[in-house]
């Protein structure tokens, strides 16, 4: 993080975050551009180290917008998409649609219709009822559609049950266990129109190390190996975790790309298979750090032995991840770095009990209203989660560089909340 204090003010490559502030309005989100180009780097670093052939795609729901997508394009990233607007989105950006792969446990009619006219380069499929309507589609539009097959292994990751994945009971992937893996592997083989392509596996989200995954490797292997299944491309997903405070462990990406691609390596071996194209989806691991919201101060509301409240400018509509899952962030007051010496909670402004940013937080005593709380690690899963709930404007994006900025999505305004409404 290239966030630092001049003069007890937070500032991003030397970037004042109070111009940021008054040029842009809060709730503003500011990424790292060069964060963001590193974290890609870093990845594709680690691979290449390994030898194997592979491919990293990010996982666009973490964070969308047409110009990420172009950085993501320059960075040499493919694109996990999982909606038609996401898709839509990529090909508005411009991105190849031969490095898009479409996601999905429910893809509709109209978006199965829509990947395939856009050319993606496979679909990974979830489902035996989407094997039905993709084959019935593809053989409308006389095309051969890639298929890859989201498995799912039986591994619980150790994260919050939300963000699981890979245990038995769960909406994604067909089971490995219980035959249904095996069964829509055949079928997709048996199709003229789908092409076999390979095998897709995704445990969990902000997991910390590579265990559970190097667990799920060699149920694979082994499960492609008893099958005589061969492949094209093994997708491992994404998962990576992020640093959003002490209690969390940044995933260490050039150590766990070893281990993970140290163990494809041993399970190829062990099973005598040959090693196939390996496929990265990270996607807070790329964005997270790289982005933090601004908000301004405005109601400090003081219960006497009980808590203070600060309030400020957006909320749970911005900013959705601690009423959902818990989660917990740093925070800090820009202007000042005086001492955290009071106990208290950041509140948003909706209609919600739970419209929490942080509960029991220590701030300075010497916070008052127009001042600026910065929340360290939103750039995944903020601003893809918003919302206008209580009609409140989605905040604008920005990119801060060594000595730019640049708007990357402009703040809503409030015409936007009444575009669809039928006058
Ligand atoms: N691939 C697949 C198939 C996925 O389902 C996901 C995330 C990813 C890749 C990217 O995972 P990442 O590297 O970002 O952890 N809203 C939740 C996270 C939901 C993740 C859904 N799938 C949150 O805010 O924590």
């Amino acid at each position: 993080m290239n966030l630092i204090r001049k003069n007890g003010e937070l500032t991003l490559h030397g970037q004042s975050m109070v111009t940021l502030k008054n040029k842009y309005k809060t709730p503003l989100i500011v990424y790292d551009e060069a964060m963001i180009r590193n974290q890609c780097r870093r990845f594709h670093q680690s691979l290449k180290q390994s030898g194997l052939i592979y491919n990293i795609s990010y996982a666009s729901k973490a964070f969308t917008s047409i110009q990420l997508f172009k950085l993501m394009q320059e960075e040499q990233m493919g694109l996990d998409v999982v909606s038609i607007g996401e898709l839509y989105t990529a090909i508005q950006s411009g991105f190849d649609p031969n490095h898009i792969h479409f996601h999905g446990n429910n893809k509709t009619i109209e978006e199965i219709e829509y990947a395939i006219e856009s050319g993606v380069e496979y679909f990974v499929i979830d489902s035996l009822h989407e094997i039905e309507n993709i084959q019935r589609i593809a053989q409308q539009k006389n095309k051969t559609i890639n298929a890859v097959l989201r498995v799912n292994p039986g591994v619980e990751a150790h994260t919050h049950e939300f963000i699981q994945t890979g245990q038995e009971d769960s909406k994604f992937g067909l089971s490995i266990k219980n035959g249904q893996a095996i069964e829509a592997v055949h079928q997709i083989q048996q199709s003229n129109h789908l092409n076999w392509y390979g095998v897709h596996f995704h445990i969990g989200s902000q997991i910390f190390d590579s265990t559970g995954t190097i667990e799920t490797i060699y149920i694979v292997f082994d499960w492609l190996q008893k099958n005589n299944i061969q492949i094209q491309v093994l997708n491992i997903g994404g998962g990576f975790s992020i640093r959003y405070t002490d209690e969390d462990v940044a995933y260490p990406i050039e150590d766990g790309i070893q281990k993970i691609t140290e163990a494809i390596k041993d399970a190829a071996q062990q099973h005598h298979y040959p090693i196939p194209e390996i496929a990265l989806e990270p996607g807070r691991s790329i964005v997270g750090e790289a982005g933090m919201t601004l908000y301004d101060v405005g109601t400090i509301k003081s219960i006497p032995n009980v808590n203070n409240y600060v309030s400020i400018d957006g909320g749970m509509s911005d900013h959705i991840r601690t009423a959902l899952y818990q989660a917990k962030y740093e925070i800090e007051l820009v202007e000042r770095d005086d001492a955290k010496d009071m106990k208290c909670t950041v509140a948003g402004k909706l209609c919600e009990s739970g419209d929490i940013i942080q509960r029991n937080i220590m701030l300075p005593s010497t916070i008052k209203s127009g001042d600026t709380l910065l929340v360290k690690s939103t750039g995944a899963y903020h601003y893809s989660m918003s919302s206008n709930y209580n009609q409140m404007l989605k905040p604008a994006v920005v990119f801060v560089n060594q000595d730019t900025d640049r708007l990357v999505i402009k703040r809503q305004t409030l015409s936007h909340l009444i575009a669809n409404d039928v006058l």
